[in-house]
């Protein structure tokens, strides 16, 4: 069945194996807005999370089934009857829900990480399957680690869980240890030796340690995998997992190679990547693949000169195919709530009430007096710092004044609200930037260490607004908080207080497989 399909199932991960990144945890509502947007890039899978991870996972796993119509809407589970419970939990009101479970199979991991034997996983696996199919005819089962797992216990481990009525079979290289051509040969010899393989889309699920995740899947496809598992950016645990955006165009620029086709709307690739970018504060480097802002940009006037002449001379794919330059300036002073809504539901984003949309559009007419054209970069940023206005968040940004001369020492007089109640604090520094911190700091008391500090424009020109990211770590703990502003060091002062927003609230998660050794 799966090596004939010319359907190429896209499973996104990066609600799941992307948040696995060090400090991209999502929100709920975070996880909610990106559901929306793959939803509307007509992804066929959405893996929303790991329900038994903690409350927050589970809450998140359940919102994003209810809120999507379109795509399956899938929870991870370990091969624990507990686990698969949470699961069929989280995902009972999805249109269509799939349970997605998993257990290692490499000698080295069922030897020393789960101590247990062959048989023993193998019986385990089975006894998931089918307490998954209690809850949805769709489980998938993956073996952990089959990049290094033998080949003859993945083949009776994979026939068994078949039987035992897993429809989706994922082969992971967990690791990123496999090459192309070794990683297509297992996923062509899974097909050839086991008996029920046309029962079950055999899937891949690659990550990036040494930068084959996109290769390795590749090849898998061209060996009968049906099912690629990838993220938006490559976010993922690690150095990540393959790209959705480069599986995809990939597939679709090399359709003579590849023999099947995805059902995506590639025109949202370059929104949903943004949206990644911004909500998880990873920001995508210029020359990235697809998504990157220098990928279709011609420098040199040899290829400037071919692609006026032909396109073609020096492009493989078209920019607005995948969805740069569509709709570029969109929004002003004088925009309406009307065109100002509209607009950003064609970026996926919805509202769930008429106060959440006036919020909303009070914070971009503020921004609107500020910044002459409003692109959609500017509405994304706008968005995920609304919402976080909107969770009950300790610490707010009241006002700040920040004075930086030559030769004297910045400084800073910054007011905020901690719990409701209003506090000012005037404070000196190395630069503007790190006076306003030691300020807030000095009143939020958050102990952070600053780990990383990064500026970027958002769009370009001088009135661009500049994104900051912050990465702060307290115990063990990582979180990124994020801010944006046409006034660079009111974006960083946002930036600290939403990382420092993020520390303080428990319910906030961390790593989620940290939550379960
Ligand atoms: O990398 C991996 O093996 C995973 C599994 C849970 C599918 O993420
Ligand atoms: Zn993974």
């Amino acid at each position: 069945m799966s090596n004939s399909s010319d359907k190429l199932i896209i499973f996104d991960t990066t609600l799941r194996d992307g948040e696995q990144s060090p400090g991209a945890s999502m929100t709920k509502d975070e996880k909610i807005r990106i559901a929306r947007a793959l939803e509307k890039l007509r992804v066929d899978v959405i893996e929303a999370g790991f329900p038994i991870a903690s409350q927050g996972d589970f809450e998140a796993v359940k919102a994003v089934a209810e809120a999507i119509q379109e795509s399956t809407v899938c929870g991870l589970a370990r091969t624990l009857k507990a686990d698969i419970d949470r699961a069929g939990e989280a995902i009972k009101s999805a249109n269509s829900g799939r349970i997605h479970t998993f257990i290692a199979t490499s000698p080295m991991h069922m030897e020393r990480k789960l101590r247990m034997t062959p048989d023993q996983v193998l019986e385990q696996a089975i006894g998931a399957v089918k307490q998954a199919r209690r809850y949805t005819d769709n489980v998938e089962f993956s073996a952990e680690d089959a990049g290094r797992s033998e080949l003859d216990f993945l083949c009776r481990i994979i026939e068994a869980v078949i039987d035992a009525g897993a429809r989706t079979i994922n082969i992971p290289d967990t690791v990123g240890y496999n090459l192309p051509e070794q990683f297509g040969e297992t996923i062509r010899l899974l097909h050839e030796r086991i008996p029920n393989a046309d029962k079950a889309i055999f899937s891949v699920h690659c990550h990036n340690d040494l930068g084959l995740a996109v290769a390795n899947s590749l090849s898998a496809v061209l060996n009968g995998a049906r099912q690629v598992e990838c993220t938006i950016n490559g976010l993922g645990e690690r150095a990540g997992n393959a790209s959705l955006e480069e599986v995809v165009m990939a597939v679709r620029t090399r359709a003579d190679v590849f023999g099947c086709e995805t059902d995506l709307d590639t025109t949202q690739i370059v929104n949903c990547s943004r949206l990644v970018a911004n909500i998880t504060g990873f920001p995508v480097q210029p020359n990235k693949a697809i998504v990157g802002v220098n990928a279709f940009a011609h420098e040199s006037g040899i290829h400037q000169d071919g692609v006026l002449k032909h396109r073609e001379t020096y492009e493989i794919m078209r920019a607005e195919d995948v969805g740069w330059h569509a709709n570029r300036m969109v929004l002003g002073k004088h925009s309406g709530r009307n065109a100002f809504r509209s607009r950003l539901e064609s970026l996926g984003i919805h509202f769930d009430s008429e106060d959440a949309l006036n919020q909303a559009f009070i914070r971009f007419k503020n921004l609107a007096d500020k910044k002459h054209e409003i692109f959609d970069e500017d509405l994304q940023a706008l968005m995920t710092e609304t919402g976080q206005y909107d969770h009950n968040e300790r610490v707010h940004l009241v006002a700040m004044r920040v004075v930086s001369e030559t030769g004297k020492t910045p400084q800073a007089n910054v007011t905020i609200k901690i719990d409701g109640v209003a506090h000012h604090i005037q404070a000196q520094g190395d630069g503007p930037v790190d006076a306003a911190y030691r300020a807030i700091e000095s009143l939020v008391q958050s102990g952070a260490d600053l780990k990383l500090y990064s500026v970027n424009n958002i769009t370009s020109g001088t009135d661009s607004q500049g994104e900051v990211t912050v990465r702060l770590e307290k115990a063990g703990r990582l979180v990124n908080g994020q801010g944006a502003d046409t006034d660079i060091v009111v974006a960083s002062a946002k930036a600290y207080i939403n990382g420092c927003n993020k520390l303080f609230d428990s319910t906030s998660k961390t790593h989620p497989q940290n939550a379960m050794i």
